[in-house]
């Protein structure tokens, strides 16, 4: 282990002599050694040719040769999560129903896959240059997975969130080094919206990514996502998710559509004017561009409503009868999925479980009495 005198403050790593190393850039680009070669340059051994998915190779030459990896970054440990199947609680027992297990990913949710296709395609483009400073409005996760990988490429990052959102995901932001803009006033997450582009109009300075326009947001699933699932579960008839940017359901939709036409995609949504979990109803006014410029209404096959009451009730079922730790609005989306399988014969959902329970805890949501948590699930912002 290196002295403290070792590490270098310019880019967040141990001196490189330290390490016995040829010096490597920051991030995920580089590749020093030599098993990290042979994973970059080892073609495309597995997944959907449409996409080039590329599944990590393991490396090392032990007895666990091939079934672990080494990574060179954290950014490199984003997707490929795992695929759990939870039909012990399907309604029907001619439909399974699986839950694609997003928490997995290292910051935590499903907006890892977004944040760094949006950071990596601003890069390239130039929007985003070194050292730039980042603005973006979130209520939670897309502001800890930008600001993950913001503090490992060394670019500052302002989130913009409404006041009334869980108590761990400022924690996390102040974790991953995000300066907080709290916005106070009225309309929650489209206030927050609303504050950070009229801040990013004043600094025409500052890279404002914004993930409701940004087509890297669906892409990011079209290209990761969507070849996942179908890959494993090439069987899918149904495919569910809670929207918020829309960018999940338009870009695995879209690409599972491709693959088989006969595949249903279907949106979880709160009832217009109810503030379930953050997931929003396209009947309260906003209409994100990504949803449009997908075809979002062509796309999808039909919507669930799903209040707050019933999507406590199936986070907590999931624990009680799989173990399987999530978040609310992944209970929302296995709601959703839930109500589909009592509608149909047979069949295989699968949904997307968006993060993981921890953000979650101190809202009471798997130990206070249910009716008290749903009551202030209509208060508290959760994504
Ligand atoms: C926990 C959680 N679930 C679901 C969603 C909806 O995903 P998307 O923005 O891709 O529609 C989000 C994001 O808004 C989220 O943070």
């Amino acid at each position: 282990m290196p002295g403290d005198n070792s590490w270098d403050a310019r880019d967040n790593t141990w001196k490189a002599e330290d390490k016995g190393l040829e010096p490597r850039p920051k991030g995920s680009g580089a590749a020093p050694f030599e098993s990290d070669r042979h994973r970059m340059h080892s073609g495309r051994p597995w997944g959907c040719a449409r996409a080039g998915l590329r599944r990590p190779r393991s490396v090392g030459l032990g007895p666990h040769a091939g079934r672990f990896m080494i990574y060179s970054s954290v950014i490199d440990m984003i997707g490929n999560t795992p695929m759990l199947d939870v039909s012990v609680l399907s309604p029907n027992p001619g439909v399974r129903i699986l839950a694609k297990a997003e928490g997995a990913n290292p910051a935590g949710s499903v907006k890892d896959r977004i944040a760094k296709k949006m950071i990596e395609e601003a890069e390239a483009d130039g929007t985003l240059r070194p050292g730039q400073q980042i603005i973006e409005p979130s209520s939670g996760n897309t502001g800890i997975a930008m600001a993950m990988i913001a503090k490992l490429k060394g670019y500052p990052i302002k989130i913009v969130m409404p006041h009334n959102v869980s108590v761990e995901r400022r924690q996390l932001l102040s974790v991953f080094g995000a300066e907080i803009i709290l916005y106070e006033g009225p309309d929650g997450s489209n206030g927050a919206v609303r504050e950070a582009r009229r801040l990013a109009g004043e600094h025409p300075d500052w890279a404002f990514l914004y993930q409701y326009a940004n087509e890297a947001n669906p892409r990011a699933h079209y290209e990761g996502t969507g070849p996942e699932i179908y890959e494993e579960v090439p069987e899918i008839s149904h495919f569910v998710a809670g929207l918020g940017t829309s960018g999940t359901l338009m870009g695995v939709g879209t690409y599972l559509k491709e693959c088989n036409p006969d595949i249903k995609v279907m949106a979880v949504e709160p009832p217009s004017g109810e503030l379930v979990e953050g997931l929003r109803s396209l009947e309260d006014g906003y209409i994100p561009p990504i949803y449009e410029k997908w075809g979002g209404q062509d796309l999808l096959d039909g919507k669930r409503i799903v209040r707050p009451r019933e999507s406590i009730e199936w986070t907590r079922r999931l624990v009680d009868g799989c173990g399987f730790f999530c978040g609310i609005s992944s209970g929302a989306a296995m709601a959703g999925a839930v109500k589909i399988a009592s509608g149909i014969e047979s069949g295989v959902i699968v949904f997307v479980a968006a993060d993981g329970g921890w953000k979650y805890l101190s809202t009471g949501a798997w130990t206070d009495d249910i009716d008290e948590v749903a009551r202030k699930a209509e208060k508290i912002i959760y994504f």
